[in-house]
């Protein structure tokens, strides 16, 4: 199982203004394009509560997987397959989720936040991939990307311009340090 995150960044390094604050009123059309097809490939997508809010709907032609500890209902543990268009919930620890993900016949599973699922997945020591697009604005104040304190050692792997604007940064996992 491939696990990634997929994020855009402001040039200062913030992923929102609040919990509220819905990506793709900042974001660029290349950034949206890049990260639906993306995400796509993978098949799944996990958020948090707050994000799939902003959002109000299943991304179209992905699974989508919410995490909260509140919503009972339709609980990835509990199903038998997984259909494409449809929201479900959990509260999977990142490598019980990914092995039931693996189970279920998914190959890569999209990270797609808000802050305290990043962090939670990269702390579980499951992320491979980081890919973040930086957007060519500044907020000074806001949700950062991980919400804790980490010590981790990235290798640059590609790096692609979306836009003359947007650029797209690709890391891999080396370690901790
Ligand atoms: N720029 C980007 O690419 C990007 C991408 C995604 C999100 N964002 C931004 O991120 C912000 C939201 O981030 P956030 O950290 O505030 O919220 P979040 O991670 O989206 O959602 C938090 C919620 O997830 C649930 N949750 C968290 N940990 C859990 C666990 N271990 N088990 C079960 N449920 C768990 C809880 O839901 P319950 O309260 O229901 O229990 C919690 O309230 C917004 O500004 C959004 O726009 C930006």
């Amino acid at each position: 199982m491939h696990c990634f995150i997929i994020v855009a960044l402001t040039a200062d390094g913030f992923i929102g203004r609040d919990a509220q604050h819905n990506s793709t009123r900042w974001t660029s059309k290349e950034d949206a394009a890049w990260f639906n097809a993306r995400s796509k490939k993978a098949g799944v997508v996990v958020m948090g509560r707050s994000t799939y809010e902003t959002i109000g709907r299943p991304l179209p032609d992905r699974v989508t997987i919410v995490y909260s500890r509140s919503d009972k209902t339709r609980l990835v543990e509990n199903q038998a397959k997984l259909e494409k268009n449809q929201v479900y919930y959990t509260k999977l620890k990142p490598k019980e989720l990914l092995a039931k993900l693996s189970k279920l016949g998914f190959n890569e599973t999209a990270v797609c936040g808000g802050s305290s699922i990043y962090t939670m997945f990269i702390r579980s020591g499951v992320v491979k991939t980081l890919y973040l697009t930086v957007e060519p604005v500044i907020f000074g104040e806001g949700v950062r990307l991980f919400n804790q304190e980490l010590d981790l050692k990235l290798g640059l792997v590609t790096q692609k311009q979306l836009s003359p604007q947007t650029l797209l940064l690709e890391y891999q996992l080396i370690g901790r340090r």
